[in-house]
């Protein structure tokens, strides 16, 4: 890679902040990667990687400098063909971004999101119900994973039949966004090819519920708005970018509190504060752990000389504990000022979901905070290996008030 010699050495890393290993603790990498040079080129991904907040604010926000057309994760579409239809939403770039985002904002404001309040609460009570009978429980399949798997797939309207489906696709989003295709083994490659078939299959004005996001889209449709294909792809950007997400933050909120007891007081002496744990959350442990862009001209970053069409990817992970930044980094403080992380992006595309997620986080540990004195983890708790960082399992306790 002629981009890579030219800068060699300082900027050049072995460390991959994307392998299975690290996935428990990546932190101390990240440091050593930001310490180590504004762009970095990351030797075992074949990609560029930027660790500081700036930088990955800037390669988010300088249209013209970075497309996200190229694919936001690690593969790169401008050179290899992508193993699925691009998002129709997170890939593009304006015009045809901005149409679009602007139905899904519409269809995601604040007065439909109110409507959804009665909802999230009474399932949020039930699952904490169910919980505090239990006393012990997997803190990701009886808790985050339950939640945002009812309550969101309702709102967007998936038929309960197809649920299992929606976590089986996103077992491939998740792996295709941190492991280069060509390692992917035939069992992946014969499940994309099935989960291919159902998302297409699934993805239609047939499947949605009356009233929900989904049939939103339709509407769209119906107004001239979207065209019907435009609206396939983006129910399946609704169900593949909400629900992983939502359960990994949420999962990582609860470890964060079970694991700084000092946190916990503070939410458990005022439970209002449930929404700042989950945003500390975001800032101290975000699931997206990156977010990708491609350089679109030539051109020299900060005396680096960046390839056409290069694959950068910015390190939200790193950035959100960038000490230039923030105060105590390494800290989970709920009581900070966490406005600025970059844990649900920035820019045009920041989270378009991201009033929703903020929804579900907080009615869903708010009702755990009330009903429990205390949480504690009584096992192993086992990380995802790719994709969003957040955990497979959880076991978890917790003491219940008397
Ligand atoms: C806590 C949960 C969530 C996290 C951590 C999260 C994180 C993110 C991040 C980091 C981005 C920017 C990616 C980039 O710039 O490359 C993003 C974009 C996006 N998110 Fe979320 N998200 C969450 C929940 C949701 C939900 C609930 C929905 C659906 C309602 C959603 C839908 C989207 C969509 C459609 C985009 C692309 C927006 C655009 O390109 O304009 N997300 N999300």
């Amino acid at each position: 890679m002629e981009a890579a010699i030219d800068n060699f050495p300082p900027h050049v890393s072995r460390l991959n902040p994307l392998a299975p290993g690290v996935a428990m603790d990546p932190f101390p990498i990240y440091k050593e990667l930001r310490e180590s040079g504004p762009v970095v080129w990351l030797e075992s991904l074949g990609v560029w990687g930027v660790f500081r907040d700036a930088m990955v604010r800037q390669l988010a926000n300088d249209l013209e400098l970075f497309t996200a057309e190229g694919g936001t994760g690690l593969q790169n579409y401008f050179r290899e063909k992508p193993w699925r239809e691009p998002s129709p939403i997170l890939e593009v770039d304006p015009p045809v971004h901005t149409r679009r985002r602007s139905i899904l904002t519409r269809i995601l404001s604040p007065g439909a999101l109110n409507k959804l309040k009665s909802q999230f609460s009474a399932s949020a009570e039930s699952i904490v119900g169910r919980i505090v009978e239990r006393g012990t429980f997997d803190g990701i399949a009886d808790y985050a994973k339950a939640f945002p798997m009812q309550v969101f797939l309702d709102a967007v309207g998936v038929p309960d039949g197809e649920r299992e489906n929606v976590l089986l696709y996103n077992d491939l989003v998740r792996k295709s966004r941190t492991v280069k295709l060509s390692d992917w083994d035939s069992t992946d490659r014969d499940a994309a090819e099935a989960m291919a078939k159902w998302i297409d299959k699934f993805c239609s004005r047939k499947s949605v519920a009356e009233g929900s996001f989904g049939a939103y889209l339709y509407a769209a449709v119906d107004n001239g708005e979207l065209d019907e294909h435009e609206a396939d792809v983006l129910l399946r950007s609704f169900v593949s970018a909400g629900t992983e997400t939502t359960i990994a933050a949420i999962g990582n909120t609860l470890y964060c509190l079970a694991s700084h007891p000092d946190q916990w007081a503070i939410v458990k002496a005022d439970p209002t504060k449930a929404r700042a744990a989950f945003e500390e959350s975001l800032r101290f442990d975000p699931p997206a752990q990156f977010l990708g862009r491609c350089a679109r001209k030539e051109f020299v970053w900060e005396g680096v000389r960046i390839g056409q069409h290069d694959k950068i990817l910015g390190f939200i992970s790193a950035a959100n504990r960038d000490p230039d930044r923030w105060s105590d980094p390494d800290k989970y403080l709920i009581d900070r000022n966490t406005v600025g992380h970059l844990g649900l992006g920035t820019g045009i595309h920041g989270c378009v979901g991201q009033m929703l997620a903020r929804l579900e986080g907080e009615i869903l540990l708010k009702a755990l905070i009330e009903r429990v004195n205390a949480i504690e983890v009584v096992g192993e708790p086992v990380r995802n290996q790719s994709g969003f960082r957040g955990f497979k399992s959880l076991p978890m306790r917790v003491q219940v008030q008397s």
